[in-house]
């Protein structure tokens, strides 16, 4: 059964532009509830450790040294169906490829550079949500 919570991160693409605003405004207009939120930044091992099950695809370094370049904001996001209709939300990982009105259409500017992370299943939201938050955000 579908949980209703799900972990993302706005990536330093979008940091970096000035769209942690506009963002949150789209999560929150699309029935998102912010259950817990934290503007930090990734060592290159937090980023390995996060990222861990992609470290056999070509291109770990070049997402590690990514999301280890600048701040970003990791929250764990609360609404029925949160894992699916958020990514329904976010659109495709390649933003050449993400449908009109989503948030990746919107704001990334390269599959690398994504603007945000959305879990992909109900087991890594909680894996993911975990890795920054404890306790009362817990899943
Ligand atoms: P995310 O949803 O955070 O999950 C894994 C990330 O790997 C993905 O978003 C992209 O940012 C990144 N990624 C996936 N495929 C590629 C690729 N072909 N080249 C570079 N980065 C990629």
């Amino acid at each position: 059964m579908a949980t209703n919570r799900t972990f993302t991160m706005l990536k330093p693409d979008a940091v970096e532009a000035g769209h942690i605003g506009a963002i949150l405004e789209k999560i929150n207009a699309a029935g998102f509830r912010i259950v817990a939120m934290q503007m930090t930044e990734l060592s290159i091992n937090d980023a390995k450790a996060f990222y861990a099950v992609h470290s056999e695809r070509p291109f770990y370094g070049e997402l590690v040294d990514y999301m280890s370049s600048g701040p970003i904001v990791a929250a764990i996001l609360e609404k029925d169906n949160a894992v699916e209709d958020f990514r329904t939300l976010i659109g495709a990982t390649n933003p050449a490829e993400a449908a009109e009105g989503t948030i990746r259409k919107l704001y990334a500017t390269s599959i690398a550079a994504n603007a945000v992370h959305g879990s992909d299943s109900d087991e890594n939201a909680a894996i993911e949500g975990s890795f920054y938050f404890s306790d009362r955000a817990k899943f």
